[in-house]
């Protein structure tokens, strides 16, 4: 337990840390990563090029520092980055690297301002933060191990077919390699994939959500490759799955974890909205759904610039024959003519309200988002302009944490 004055303390430096905090948690990294560079096999090092990581991290820790005497209060952010965690193998040793790391950049950037009490009760807090999540973590690498087909850690898989879904993006299905089973999913959830691309030193940790229905004897992920811009390099590791795995690769898997998920237990239809990449999830959300014959109303709206790099619209385009409850329709900023013929396409920049309220003929629904930031945001705000209550919206980013609340 922490003393009123400790929480007093940490309380009323908060709003001093957040003002340095960039600086601090730059800082922070860099010390780090010189001393422990070990953890460089673990970071997502274009993340930490573009700083995101960084906010992130920082930005955690402060919330969590404001809410110190009532951490109850934001335990669902905290299991969210617990997911993470366990999803790339963090362990409780590493807390505590990363505890003195971060209390010695708090006093190297604040200079005389960090007194011994301020230093102190930070570092109190920082414990009750870490044991938070240590304990959570733990529960979650003993569900992920002891359920029929679970494992800790990584275990070695190998790639038994791999499918070009639309020119970016291309479908992996999985098989372990040791031929045991593997563990259920929920649709929505993502495995971290370890790979070590040749002439690198680290190796380096994904994330891709699982694309299909559980219950098979694989896990499919379907990643789309990036391409760089001005502002960031081509996607390292996107590149290297398509470039260099091929069928009879081997690459390390964690367990699925993740928290956006599709809640089965509610009976009220699901929308389902998705930009670009942002289909995996949704299109493991309808499989799951159609496979187990649930009968209530599905709306899949998917948004992509042409039918080129629409991934799996043949599949989705044969379910909504298939299931009376499916109605599926697409949004393309850039339609090719060929694209227009199909009725089910709309051309438009955006998924806008008026076209939200003509293709959503059941309202009354849980709705799940995911694609980029800008998307998101669009798509979030034209949901609320229609009368959707802000927690019907479930949403899934990509990367690190953002608002979907224009700043
Ligand atoms: C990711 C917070 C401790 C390694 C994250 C994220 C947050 C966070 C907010 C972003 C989650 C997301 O992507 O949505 C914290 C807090 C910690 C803590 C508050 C301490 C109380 C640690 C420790 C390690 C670690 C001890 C291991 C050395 C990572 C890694 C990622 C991550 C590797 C993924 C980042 C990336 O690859 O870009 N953490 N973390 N974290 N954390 Fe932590």
């Amino acid at each position: 337990m922490l003393s009123q004055q400790t929480i007093d303390v940490i309380q009323s430096t908060v709003p001093v840390l957040e003002v340095h905090g960039e600086a601090i948690t730059r800082h922070f990294y860099q010390t780090l990563f010189t001393a422990h560079p070990e953890l460089l096999n673990i970071f997502n090092h274009a993340n930490q090029k573009q700083g995101r990581q960084q906010a992130a991290l920082a930005n955690m820790v402060y919330t969590a520092a404001l809410h110190i005497d009532n951490l109850a209060a934001i335990l669902p952010a905290v299991r969210q980055v617990a997911h993470k965690h366990r999803s790339l193998g963090i362990v409780p040793e590493q807390y505590a690297i990363v505890g003195t790391y971060l209390l010695q950049a708090i006093g190297d950037v604040l200079g005389e301002a960090a007194t011994d009490e301020i230093l102190a009760a930070w570092g109190d807090a920082y414990q009750v933060i870490a044991d938070a999540f240590i304990g959570i973590e733990q529960d979650m690498y003993s569900e992920a191990a002891n359920q029929t087909g679970g494992w800790d850690g990584f275990r070695t898989f190998k790639v038994a077919k791999k499918v070009q879904e639309s020119e970016l993006i291309t479908s992996f299905y999985l098989i372990p390699e040791d031929g045991k089973s593997i563990s259920s999913y929920k649709p929505g959830q993502y495995i971290s994939i370890k790979i070590q691309p040749a002439g690198q030193e680290f190796t380096q940790i994904r994330q891709y959500t699982l694309s299909d229905a559980p219950g098979k004897p694989y896990y499919r992920i379907s990643v789309k490759r990036e391409s760089g811009g001005s502002d960031r390099p081509d996607g390292v590791i996107s590149n290297y799955l398509h470039n260099h795995i091929t069928e009879g690769s081997l690459v390390e898997l964690s367990a699925p974890a993740g928290d956006f998920i599709l809640d089965l237990e509610d009976p009220r239809p699901v929308v389902l909205l998705s930009g670009g990449a942002g289909i995996t999830p949704m299109v493991s959300m309808l499989n799951t759904l159609v496979e187990s014959d649930d009968q209530r109303s599905i709306t899949f709206l998917h948004a992509s610039p042409n039918g080129l790099s629409h991934a799996f619209r043949d599949h989705v385009d044969q379910l909504s024959q298939e299931h009376v409850n499916l109605n599926a329709h697409y949004c393309y900023t850039s339609p090719a003519d060929s694209d227009l013929e199909n009725e089910l396409v709309y051309k438009r920049r955006y998924m806008d309200a008026a076209w939200l309220r003509q293709v959503i003929q059941e309202p009354d629904a849980n709705y799940y988002l995911c694609g980029s930031v800008t998307f998101m945001r669009s798509v979030y705000a034209e949901l609320l302009s229609i009368g959707v209550a802000s927690d019907r919206i479930h949403y899934e980013f990509f990367g690190p944490k953002a608002s979907l609340v224009p700043a």
